[in-house]
């Protein structure tokens, strides 16, 4: 599964530099540790975690897998995402959320559509493999408290 969007300010500007971060679960659903983990993000997130930092274009890209349920819960499939804006601040957005998940109920999808940074709702594309490329844009500060703030101390 590819993921890849493009990050943009509140302007609709597109912005270089920012590090996208995204964890996910294998596709059993489990959070697998890491050996050795460094840390204790590197222990809870797993296995499947990445950083990728936008062009000049502001676009960014992951090949992944496509995650698992949890194992014995009703819970859609998910991607964790954070935004990394260097200088100003880090916080998560709204998760991918996938619209061809069966678990994946009515009020998580309108959620999802109006979640922080944007929508995290993917239209995944059937490809060969069933897994589908997905596309998860997002837009700087959208809906996370105190945002304008950091803005203002960091610009
Ligand atoms: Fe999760």
């Amino acid at each position: 599964m590819v993921v890849e969007g493009v990050v943009r300010d509140g302007h609709g500007a597109a912005v270089a530099g920012i590090i996208v971060y995204a964890y996910h679960t294998d596709a059993k659903g489990i959070y697998r540790p890491l050996k050795n983990a460094p840390g204790i993000s590197a222990r809870r997130h797993g296995q499947l975690r990445g950083w990728a930092i936008t062009d000049s274009l502001g676009r960014y890209r992951f090949i992944t897998i496509r995650p698992g349920h949890y194992p014995q819960r009703n819970a859609p499939r998910h991607v964790h995402m954070h935004v990394i804006e260097p200088g100003c601040c880090t916080y998560y957005i709204g998760s991918i959320v996938f619209r061809d998940d069966p678990l994946l109920t009515d009020p998580e999808r309108r959620k999802a559509e109006a979640d922080r940074g944007g929508s995290g709702l993917a239209r995944p594309t059937p490809d060969a493999n069933g897994a589908g490329d997905v596309r998860r844009d997002n837009i700087l500060g959208a809906g996370v408290p105190s945002y304008d703030e950091a803005r203002r101390r960091h610009p």
